[in-house]
């Protein structure tokens, strides 16, 4: 048993809304959220301002072991992300940090200590954790796991339908072959890929609105709590 509740892990691929969804599941149940690929995308920040090579794994390693992380309360149920002081925000959106995040997360001394942080962080339950090995490998103990998938289509149209709610131009076939190719980097590494748990329930999400999403997923929550686990 874990002092503040359980430990709810959400994998799947990238766009496919683990975040939001994960947000609304820790607001439903009074839960803090963690989005793990924040982690890897502010070692990818700093390394590209740095201009550490990304593929310097004992660089990377050193580098993340001299930063002092901080993952400061905010006003939702997400905790922020701070490396030295600084609050990073925005920055960890950026195409460039994308594609450094996705690169970085192959190599395996940076995903032990990533590993590290993560299990601190959630050990003591009342937790949605979102990622790709949350269930496979960060805690394969988890009460509770979610594969949340969509096909790659429903993912760029909704990323399409996000930007242009920004007022931001976009492209979908562009957008369509960036989150093909970060599936693939991301399914095929050699190092904890993203793979559904055995355990896991599997949602598909491309024909449900995000609020049954987040509905069944509680559910789940519920039916734990009834069979007395
Ligand atoms: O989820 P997000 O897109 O923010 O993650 C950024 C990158 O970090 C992903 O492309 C993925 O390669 C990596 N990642 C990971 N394991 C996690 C979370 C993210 O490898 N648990």
């Amino acid at each position: 048993m874990r002092p503040n509740g359980i430990v709810i892990a959400i994998d799947g691929p990238a766009g496919v809304g683990k975040s939001t969804v994960g947000k609304l599941v820790a607001s439903r149940l009074g839960y803090s959220f963690i989005s793990t690929g924040k982690m890897y995308r502010a070692l990818a920040w700093k390394a590209l301002e740095l201009g550490l090579g990304l593929e310097d794994e004992g660089a990377l390693v050193d580098l993340a072991e001299a930063l002092k992380w901080a993952f400061p309360k905010g006003e939702g149920p997400e905790a922020g992300i701070s490396l030295d002081g600084r609050r990073l925000e925005l920055e960890l959106t950026d195409e460039a940090v994308s594609r450094a995040s996705s690169g970085i997360a192959k190599l395996a001394g940076v995903r032990l200590f990533m590993l590290g942080m993560q299990r601190q962080a959630g050990r003591a339950g009342g937790m949605v954790m979102e990622g790709r090995d949350i269930g496979t490998n960060v805690f394969p103990d988890a009460e509770l796991k979610v594969y949340l998938d969509a096909s790659p289509e429903a993912r760029a149209r909704r990323r399409v339908g996000q930007l242009k709610a920004q007022g931001t131009e976009a492209d979908y076939s562009g957008i369509l072959d960036f989150i093909i190719k970060r599936d693939a980097q991301d399914s095929g590494r050699k190092n904890n890929p993203l793979r559904k748990a055995d355990d896991a329930h599997y949602l598909d999400s491309t024909e449900m609105p995000r609020e049954k999403v987040v509905e069944s997923i509680v559910e789940l929550y519920k039916r734990l709590g009834e069979s007395g686990k």
